[in-house]
């Protein structure tokens, strides 16, 4: 059975923006994000305390959290990947929703985050611990749950083992990414099948890359089994820069459609997510790779 809502996490202007080759400006990253929340989304992730050597495009996070309009209801999780980390967000301003991000495959964790995927959760277990203390919501994501772009294949009892230490260590959803968007629907429906056995259903994100252009297919197949929550970013912006060719999350316009169209709310305009997503693609100096953005554009 479909349900009659889907909460929609952006993550355009970190996911999104995370690989971007040239800075993006502080102010062209707040009107992105104020633009999506005027847009009705309800959770933006807003970016990410990790290495400047490592992703310099994340650097500015606590200057893009200083200014951001702050509308009632409206959350602001930015990523979080050690006690390093943990400890700016709690120097920024207005954090109170982190996320940390392992993987299901050795490989990947090792070229994200530098080390063995049993060390990251060791590294994550007292950062989920003290963002608990705080009152914050945590979300844990497993990348690669499809497939790695270094060691292929990935189980699902893989994802399913390291969705459920998140879980067991105080991660309050879990968000499930097909990193390299190779999924079809039949695999996905199986992962969320193998980590609902462990995790509850209800607290699963689909994380989909719309790389192979696969994404929509298989989100209809998870929504179907239950999951409630999907990430998507504004007008296709992305790629991980640990994932080679990885290009960018589903775009929010063309699952904005796809929802309004089967009557599932989402409390998200398609009309101005899709000028949010033209703005910050003119300020870029590209088009939007989101089909549905294209035929508005045009109709
Ligand atoms: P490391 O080099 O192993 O860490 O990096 P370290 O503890 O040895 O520290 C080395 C240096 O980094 C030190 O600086 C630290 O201070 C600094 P130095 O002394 O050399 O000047 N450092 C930090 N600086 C700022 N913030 C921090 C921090 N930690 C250490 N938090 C680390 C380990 C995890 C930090 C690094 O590998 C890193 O930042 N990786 C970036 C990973 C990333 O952001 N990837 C993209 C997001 S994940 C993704 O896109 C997938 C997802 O979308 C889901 C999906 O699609 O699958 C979520
Ligand atoms: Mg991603």
């Amino acid at each position: 059975a479909l349900p009659d809502f889907v909460t929609i996490v952006e993550v355009g202007p970190r996911d999104g923006l995370q690989n971007e080759p040239t800075r993006v400006p502080v102010d062209t990253k707040v009107a992105l994000i104020d633009s999506l929340a005027d847009a009705g989304l309800r959770v933006i992730e807003a970016g990410a305390f990790v290495s400047p050597k490592w992703v310099p495009q994340m650097a500015d996070t606590d200057a893009v959290l200083a200014r951001i309009k702050r509308p009632a209801g409206v959350r602001f999780p930015v990523l979080v990947p050690n006690e390093k980390g943990m400890a700016a967000a709690e120097a920024a301003e207005g954090v109170h929703e982190i996320a940390v991000f392992g993987a299901a495959s050795e490989a990947f964790s090792k070229k994200n985050i530098n080390c063995s995927v049993a060390e990251s959760l060791e590294r994550f277990r007292p950062v989920v611990a003290r963002a608990r203390e705080h009152g914050w919501r945590v979300r844990g994501y497993v990348s690669c749950v499809l497939g790695c772009p270094y060691q292929g294949a990935v189980t699902p009892e893989a994802v399913a083992a390291v969705a459920r230490d998140l879980h067991a260590m105080g991660c309050d959803e879990i968000s499930l990414g097909d990193t390299i968007g190779v999924g079809t629907p039949l695999a996905a429906r199986r992962m969320i099948e193998a980590v609902a056995a462990h995790v509850p259903v209800e607290r699963l994100a689909a994380h989909f890359h719309d790389t192979y252009g696969q994404a929509l297919a298989n989100l209809l197949a998870v929504l179907e089994l239950g999951v409630p929550t999907v990430d998507t970013s504004v007008a296709g912006l992305g790629g991980c820069p640990y994932a080679k060719g990885a290009s960018g999350n589903v775009a929010t316009e063309d699952v904005i459609f796809m929802l309004d169209g089967m009557g599932i709310h989402t409390g998200v305009s398609l009309q101005r997510v899709a000028e949010a997503g033209r703005a910050i693609s003119e300020s870029l100096g590209r088009e939007p790779t989101s089909r549905v953005a294209q035929a508005l554009r045009s109709a």
